[in-house]
């Protein structure tokens, strides 16, 4: 009858009838003797308590139908992944194929089939975390990967030319300061083909600037030294702030994107690849500086996209 009725008034004569000072309940109870009548009377009396107060609560709701909905928080992806995606976008449009190698992998993937024989000082630039895991007797130790270019042989042993290649993927090196974290992303290009030469990686790169940072950035490339290509670059692109002029920030007008060049005939017979009819080139960039470089994105400190912080992340 209490859940039944939808009437204020009959609602509060119920209540004074049975909840009442001289109600029947107050009635009731002057003569109870046995604790068990008494035990079941106090639950009935919840009970109606209980009862009239979730209807009464329910009858003087008062709904607003014209005010506009709360919307519940909603999260979005990791500027990270964003980045990834967009990179990944731009490659796939002119013919590259997206791959992803092992995260963990061997010595033999890493260093020497990339020209880096095992006592090669090179090897001390990737500041590698050793995995404490048996050797295997021909790939050698396992590490966690320090850069993609593992995905590089790997590609070649399962692909036969022509190859376009992007490997997107986790790297890991004993670093941390404001430009570099433990873990972070690169991406690895390769192209293989009949008469690949230079033309065609700086081009690419020329592609790839205009579309991920804007028309009006341009690249460079300077010389470097990596084992696993030859000749070797570093790709430079102009500052977002002062377009290669030269400010307080980039000091001489431009900013270090990575590694390129044309791969290390070594590494092409690594891979099984014919080097009498083949050539090809390589890049592999950091996805995390690469995205801080693009125009209006400010970050002064890599660390903090890893750090999980919710006011960080919803800036983006
Ligand atoms: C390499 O790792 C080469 N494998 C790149 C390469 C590929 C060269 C193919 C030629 C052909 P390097 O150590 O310079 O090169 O790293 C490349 C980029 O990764 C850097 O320019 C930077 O953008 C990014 N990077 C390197 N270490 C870190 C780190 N600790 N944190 C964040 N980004 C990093």
């Amino acid at each position: 009858m209490i859940m039944e009725s939808n009437d204020k008034d009959e609602l509060e004569r119920l209540r004074i009838h049975y909840l009442g000072k001289s109600g029947q309940l107050a009635q009731i109870s002057k003569e109870i003797r046995d604790p068990e009548v008494g035990r079941v009377f106090n639950e009935a009396k919840i009970a109606i308590e209980q009862a009239l107060s979730l209807n009464t609560k329910h009858q003087s709701l008062d709904i607003d139908m014209s005010l506009p909905g709360k919307l519940p928080p909603i999260g979005h992806l990791h500027p990270v992944t964003n980045a990834i995606e967009e990179i990944s976008g731009i490659f796939e449009k002119i013919g590259f194929t997206r791959a992803r190698y092992p995260e963990v992998d061997w010595d033999y993937y890493a260093f020497e089939a990339l020209n880096m024989p095992k006592t090669h000082p090179a090897r001390d630039d990737w500041e590698t975390f050793f995995v404490d895991a048996p050797e295997n007797k021909k790939l050698g130790k396992l590490v966690l990967t320090p850069h993609t270019s593992n995905g590089q042989i790997h590609e070649m042993e399962e692909t036969l030319p022509p190859i376009r290649m992007i490997n997107i993927g986790k790297c890991y090196r004993r670093q941390s300061d404001v430009s570099h974290t433990v873990m972070f992303h690169q991406f690895e290009g390769l192209v293989i083909d009949e008469g690949i030469n230079i033309t065609h990686l700086k081009g690419t790169i020329d592609h790839f600037v205009k579309q991920f940072f804007g028309k009006e950035r341009k690249s460079r490339l300077r010389p470097y030294h990596f084992q696993f290509t030859e000749p070797s670059f570093e790709v430079d692109v102009t500052c977002d702030i002062c377009l290669g002029k030269g400010c307080k920030l980039c000091k001489e007008g431009w900013l270090e994107l990575g590694g390129a060049g044309m791969v290390h005939p070594n590494v092409l017979k690594a891979g099984k690849v014919d080097t009498t009819k083949y050539t090809g080139f390589a890049f592999g960039w950091g996805v995390e500086r690469t995205y801080m470089m693009k125009s209006g994105v400010k970050i002064d400190d890599l660390r903090l996209l890893y750090s999980n912080d919710i006011r960080f992340l919803n800036q983006f």
